[in-house]
């Protein structure tokens, strides 16, 4: 699959600077500080490029989400939310990677521009949004991380994937790669509160404070199954759809 991956890339790669109005073989800084406005503008372009990826995505969302409301008297899903990585974190990640500050690289390198968090009640919710989502045939699926099933060692849990969705301008097709974080309510409670109190930041923790975060995580993942169960015996959700 990973070689399938690249290949997609490197075509993503050219085809999209063309769409931005670049030569081929062009190479073309990112905007930075004090940099013409016309790299802006082309920056900005590129932006309303992922953004338009995101939109397709949510209305995808909304429509799934009121058909499950009509045919079975409740949201799978409970929230959507959606952004686009800032320009200075684009930069901080590419330098990161040690990789050219250059647009092309920031389009085939960096997978997570647009981002879409959803979250969901149930586990069952979350793999049935992500499977019904990839089944369209406008959405393909370019890599899955299945965080629920093999959680990370802090304890975290989500189901990531990367997709490529079509998005129609004025005259072409282009796919838009999109990063999808799906997660339950109580999945999204630990995340959200453990990133408050370190992801990303230079905060010193003891042995001790990863013991409790960890301790959280999993009482949040007891509360998810016994809701699961629950849930199954109530015939709310279906057992079936557990797991990738
Ligand atoms: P990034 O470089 O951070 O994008 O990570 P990655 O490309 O190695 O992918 P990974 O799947 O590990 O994480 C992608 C995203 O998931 C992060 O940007 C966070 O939004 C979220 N995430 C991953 N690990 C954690 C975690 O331990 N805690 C929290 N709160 N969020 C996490
Ligand atoms: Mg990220």
């Amino acid at each position: 699959m990973s070689d399938n991956i690249l290949k997609n890339l490197r075509n993503y790669e050219v085809d999209d600077l063309v769409m931005v109005g670049f030569e081929k073989d062009q190479d073309v800084k990112l905007p930075l500080v004090n940099e013409s406005l016309d790299m802006d503008r082309q920056f900005r372009q590129i932006m309303f490029f992922y953004e338009s990826g995101i939109r397709q995505l949510t209305a995808k969302l909304e429509i799934l989400n009121k058909e499950f409301q009509f045919c079975n008297d409740r949201n799978p899903i409970e929230n959507v939310k959606s952004r686009l990585k800032s320009q200075e974190s684009i930069v901080r990640k590419m330098e990161k990677q040690g990789l050219p500050l250059t647009f092309s690289h920031m389009m085939a390198n960096i997978r997570d521009i647009a981002g879409v968090r959803i979250i969901c009640p149930f586990i069952t919710d979350v793999y049935q949004v992500a499977r019904l989502l990839i089944s369209q045939p406008d959405v393909e699926l370019e890599d899955i991380k299945d965080y629920i099933r093999n959680p990370k060692k802090n304890g975290y849990r989500s189901l990531h994937m990367i997709v490529s969705v079509e998005v129609r301008f004025s005259d072409m097709m282009r796919k838009v790669l999109v990063e999808i974080q799906l997660r339950t309510i109580a999945m999204n409670f630990w995340a959200s509160t453990e990133h408050q109190l370190r992801y990303k930041k230079e905060r010193i923790f003891t042995e001790e404070m990863h013991r409790q975060l960890k301790e959280c995580a999993d009482i949040m993942a007891e509360a998810d199954e016994k809701m699961q169960k629950l849930a199954e015996n109530l015939n709310v959700s279906d057992a079936e759809n557990l797991y990738w």
